[in-house]
């Protein structure tokens, strides 16, 4: 008899089993479609055991327990999870693989351990391909029931560079879907910015054949990452008719929600993700400009009549990226140990990076530097020099740019901003006291006094 199930074949669901059942393992499968798991049983044999109820799953498989849950959060594992509670046995574990907000993990955690059953938070990355093949997984919840899955995900991950398996023990209560809801605020900042980057290229009147080769070529060294191959990819995708498929395609973006609730939590730990926010925003943002086509009109003639940029030169593409891609993963980082100190969640930062290495949408070699960087704020590579030129050279493509540019100019500011010896926050505080007496402080000192702000 096993130990493990799994409920909802979707295609994420059905890839995992493939995955797990190719390392000689058997699982337990229930589906609210039955026909799809008697498609899955016809396919692989008798590693893959039909359940035809949920209680009948408790039959077919011993205690302790591990069901893998991959139904649609909300309503759905809900319902799902309280016909669980009735009938599964103390020690059990219920693991909720699919994005769930930290708040929702909590209070099943709570609610589970009322039946004494724990509940596992478990991010999961890499889409639902490599769902089948090399996921990165970040499991959160009691370590002893964590641990005791831990055999089997490590033979089911991604590799990180060293070879090691791409999960860890992320850390207590909902720790496994915080760092993967911060793994997706990354993820959407980076896809903001590779996207101004090719707005920029179009704004030039850059060929999609021309930004392919361009892309291509950015995407090495500690540029080399997933998002990037993707784009190459997407660049050089053809339509039917032969024709580029990407400018046919609506720019109204969509978000299932972990974008936002990486800034909800920034908001409410009070730290600054001011180019993750951006990016949020820039989704809302589009499609709105739609409602104002004669400033769209405009703007394409403006383009125009400026020459837009004449040569782009993809060395400085390349430090506005790497600016980008610092920001991006610095302010994730900040966010995860922000969070830990508040919770004590047990969150090992270095172990986070390490499993981001393999198998996650935000895998990249800027992922090897980036321990030394946090440290040091040294450049990133050779090619920068020093995070002086860095910034400079990124600056360069920003202010030449003719087109909105949220994110890379975010990222820049934050790095500017984090790397200023002075800001300009001395006046903030002076107006502060000045209408409302909030008191000031002299550099150096501790003592808060109000003045007289006459001149
Ligand atoms: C992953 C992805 C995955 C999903 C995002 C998409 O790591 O495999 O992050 O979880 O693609 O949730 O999110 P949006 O719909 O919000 O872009």
């Amino acid at each position: 008899m096993t130990h493990l199930w799994l409920i909802g074949l979707g295609t994420m669901g059905e890839n995992l089993v493939r995955n797990i059942i190719s390392h000689d393992e058997s699982i337990v499968v229930w589906n609210r479609s039955l026909d799809k798991v008697d498609a899955l049983v016809a396919e692989t044999g008798n590693t893959v055991i039909k359940a035809d109820t949920i209680a009948d799953l408790v039959q077919k498989t011993e205690s302790p327990r591990n069901i893998i849950l991959l139904v649609p959060a909300g309503k759905v594992t809900t319902e799902v999870a309280q016909e669980l509670f009735g009938i599964l046995s103390p020690g059990d574990a219920i693991w909720d693989l699919g994005n769930a907000h930290w708040d929702v993990t909590l209070a099943n955690q709570a609610e589970a351990l009322k039946h004494g059953i724990h509940w596992v938070g478990c991010g999961i990355s890499g889409g639902s391909e490599w769902a089948r093949l090399w996921p990165a997984l970040m499991p959160g919840g009691e370590e002893e029931t964590v641990k005791r899955m831990l055999p089997l995900l490590e033979k089911i991950a991604a590799k990180d560079f060293a070879g090691k398996p791409c999960v860890t023990y992320v850390g207590r209560a909902a720790a496994g879907n915080f760092v993967k809801m911060v793994h997706n605020g990354i993820e959407y900042a980076i896809m903001q910015w590779i996207a101004e980057i090719y707005d920029i290229l179009r704004s030039t009147n850059t060929s999609q054949a021309e930004m392919k080769t361009i892309f291509e070529e950015l995407n090495t060294g500690l540029l080399k990452s997933f998002l990037l191959d993707i784009t190459v990819d997407i660049l050089g995708t053809k339509d039917s008719d032969g024709t580029d498929l990407l400018e046919k395609i609506s720019d109204i973006a969509g978000s299932k929600g972990t974008g936002g609730w990486t800034v909800e939590a920034a908001l409410k730990l009070g730290v600054p993700v001011p180019t993750i926010a951006e990016s949020l925003f820039a989704r809302w943002m589009s499609g709105r400009n739609h409602q104002n086509s004669l400033w769209k009109m405009n703007n394409e003639k403006w383009i125009m009549n400026n020459g837009g940029i004449s040569k782009i030169e993809t060395n400085l593409l390349k430090q506005a990226l790497k600016t980008a891609y610092l920001a991006s993963y610095f302010q994730g980082i900040e966010l995860i140990l922000v969070a830990e100190k508040e919770w004590n969640w047990w969150i090992d930062i270095q172990e986070v990076l390490r499993i981001w290495q393999g198998g996650c949408i935000i895998r990249s070699e800027m992922l090897r530097v980036l321990p030394d960087f946090y440290r040091e704020w040294s450049a990133p590579d050779a090619e920068s020099k020093d995070i002086e030129t860095l910034l400079q050279e990124a600056r360069e493509i920003i202010n030449s740019s003719m087109v909105p540019t949220p994110v890379l100019s975010s990222s820049y500011s934050y790095m500017l901003t984090r790397t200023s010896e002075k800001l300009p926050t001395n006046l903030i505080q002076a107006m502060r006291d000045s209408f409302g007496a909030h008191g000031v402080k002299r550099i150096w000192s501790d003592v808060s006094e109000s003045f007289q702000w006459n001149s």
